[in-house]
């Protein structure tokens, strides 16, 4: 193998090239990156009308002790029902109270953490809410502990926006910690957000709408995403998210709905609300505080503005008949109203031109290992005019990945060399799906596993790592999968070095390898497929370097070292 390390060799990689997308699915935001412990915290999942189920809150005790159902009673009006506990019992008389009280709880599994903030509404009287905060100090660790709400007075209460959050989530902005580490280390330049399928819904009323994810949190009337089947209080809105993004460093890229859902559209000729929507929302973040939607943005506490430069119009939609009528409107419009924002159409050009203006093109493959890795050469082929293309969800599924193979990750690794190759045409690529709940497992395989307490990341987490610093200058950084069972041995010259500065010395060697291709990591073993790195030795201008079988290694040769050593 002879290496070009002139100057003039290969495209730069754009700064933004590897970053990550996020997804509502399995649960991935709504109680866990998202620290919320409570779910449906306004008791609104059953539905605006009565009778309700409250789902997943639980009731303690049964009738003869305590009545609860919900009213619509509740002082938010985007959120009308609240809940109405008629306890029976007392701590005297001929119906005392069971040891423990009787009330409701909240059974969730998803409990990491030992101190806690809770919130809560309640009120004797439906006219007199009160707001009641405290603080809950864990005395042990307990991953099945549940918040309970209990008395053992006779009465009626009234409950509605009950919260319960962590103390400690990163920066006090919600996010937690441990699952906000992970996508840290990964260094992302772009983050994509809120999800694919999550934008669109299977019906338009329950696509994800910006407008009522904003604002104070007891406000926001939740949703029920119907593609991934549960229920949302939005408390991970479209400020939070804008927010997600500014901590990790990463452009934030938000994906709005274009009027078309699974299956429903609307005409191109109504389809002015939605386009008012999206500019709406553009102004909230990155309008100034003067401006109806900036002030909004100030008043939650962030009175500069976020660094929104990229919007996606809807996801997959690209074959569906609406999709080129409706995608215009919101071009013109952004374009006219906001010029510099680059505007991502769903519509594939790696094979055929565009039919319509885009500033980038969204690209989507989910397939098996070989057509993975064979999929590397996909970007020789699209046109060097036009749109550059955004990879935003690639991933190895079925068979060949069970739920996070070294199979898959090395599959791959062959692809995103490919995509780094290409990187003239390419300008950002990000892994799908990012996170998976065990508790909520609707898709496999996913780059970061998790539950209330644990998680690890797939090989296909860990092969992100060997790509984070692409975009740097200061090395050379050689990267080699072996998908076969042999050893290779190769042998590297370098040409277009300074033949006077080519010492290496201190040069690595990262390698993801492991028994047997199916190996995966798990919650006992979350580091049996993890990259290892050493130092490569005795590094000159000819290297001779071994490649175990099923393996990728990236050998990194520090060329400002090699610069600076005669
Ligand atoms: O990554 C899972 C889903 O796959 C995404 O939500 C959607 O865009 C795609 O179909």
């Amino acid at each position: 193998l002879t290496v070009d390390a002139s100057s003039s060799s290969g495209s730069p990689i754009p700064d933004t090239f590897f970053g990550i997308f996020f997804d509502e699915i399995n649960h991935a935001g709504a109680g866990e990156l998202w620290a919320e412990l409570v779910s449906n915290r306004g008791f609104e999942a059953g539905g605006p009308n009565m009778p309700s189920y409250i789902d997943p809150w639980e009731i303690i005790g049964n009738a003869s002790y305590i009545n609860v159902e919900t009213d619509r009673t509740s002082l938010f009006d985007r959120n009308k029902i609240a809940l109405r506990l008629e306890v029976l019992c007392n701590t005297s008389g001929v119906n005392i109270c069971p040891t423990g009280g009787v009330g409701v709880y909240n059974p969730d599994q998803m409990v990491w953490e030992a101190w806690l903030q809770l919130k809560y509404r309640s009120a004797s009287e439906v006219s007199n809410w009160t707001k009641v905060e405290t603080i809950l100090e864990a005395k042990a660790t307990d991953h099945n502990a549940r918040l309970q709400l209990t008395t053992t007075t006779k009465g009626v209460i009234w409950l509605d926006q009950v919260s319960a959050m962590p103390q400690d989530t990163y920066k006090g902005h919600g996010f937690r910690t441990d699952l906000y580490g992970m996508l840290a280390n990964i260094q992302p330049r772009f983050i994509r957000f809120p999800g694919g399928c999550f934008v669109e819904g299977v019906w338009l009323r329950n696509a994800f709408r910006w407008n009522e994810s904003v604002g104070p949190w007891e406000e926001r009337p939740g949703h029920f995403g119907d593609v991934w089947m549960y229920w949302t209080d939005d408390g991970l809105g479209y400020f939070e998210f804008l927010q997600l993004a500014e901590d990790l460093g990463a452009l934030p890229i938000w994906v709005f709905n274009n009027g078309i859902s699974h299956r429903e559209q609307v005409d191109t000729t109504a389809v002015l609300p939605f386009v008012q929507e999206a500019l709406d929302r553009i102004e909230f973040a990155r309008g100034d505080a003067t401006l109806k939607w900036g002030s909004l943005r100030a008043a939650m506490g962030h009175p500069e503005p976020f660094d929104l430069k990229y919007v996606a119009v809807g996801n997959e939609d690209c074959g569906k008949k609406n999709y080129r009528g409706n995608y215009l409107k919101f071009f013109s419009a952004i374009r006219s109203a906001y010029p510099d924002i680059q505007i991502i159409s769903n519509c594939d050009a790696s094979s055929k031109p565009l039919d319509h203006l885009a500033d980038l093109y969204d690209h989507h493959v989910y397939t098996n290992a070989s057509n993975m890795f064979v999929g590397a050469t996909v970007f020789d082929r699209a046109s060097r005019s036009g749109p550059k293309a955004f990879v935003s969800e690639y991933a190895v599924i079925g068979s060949d990945a069970g739920t996070g193979s070294l199979r898959a990750a090395l599959a791959e690794a062959g692809f995103l060399i490919g995509l780094e190759r290409n990187s003239d045409v390419v300008h950002m690529v990000s892994y799908a799906p990012l996170f998976v709940n065990t508790n909520d497992r609707r898709w496999n395989p996913d780059a970061i596993v998790f539950n209330s307490y644990q998680l690890y990341g797939t090989p296909s987490y860990w092969v992100q790592l060997f790509f984070l610093e692409s975009n740097g200058n200061n090395y050379i950084r050689i990267k080699v999968v072996n998908f076969d069972a042999n050893t290779v041995n190769l042998h590297i010259s370098f040409d277009g070095l300074d033949p006077n500065k080519v010492h290496l010395s201190g040069s690595t060697k990262t390698l993801l390898t492991s028994s047997s291709l199916t190996d995966e990591n798990s919650f006992s073993q979350p580091k049996k497929v993890v990259p290892i790195q050493s130092l490569l030795q005795s590094v000159g201008r000819e290297v001779n370097v071994v490649v175990p079988p099923y393996s990728f290694t990236s050998f990194d040769f520090l060329k400002n070292h090699l610069l600076s050593v005669n």
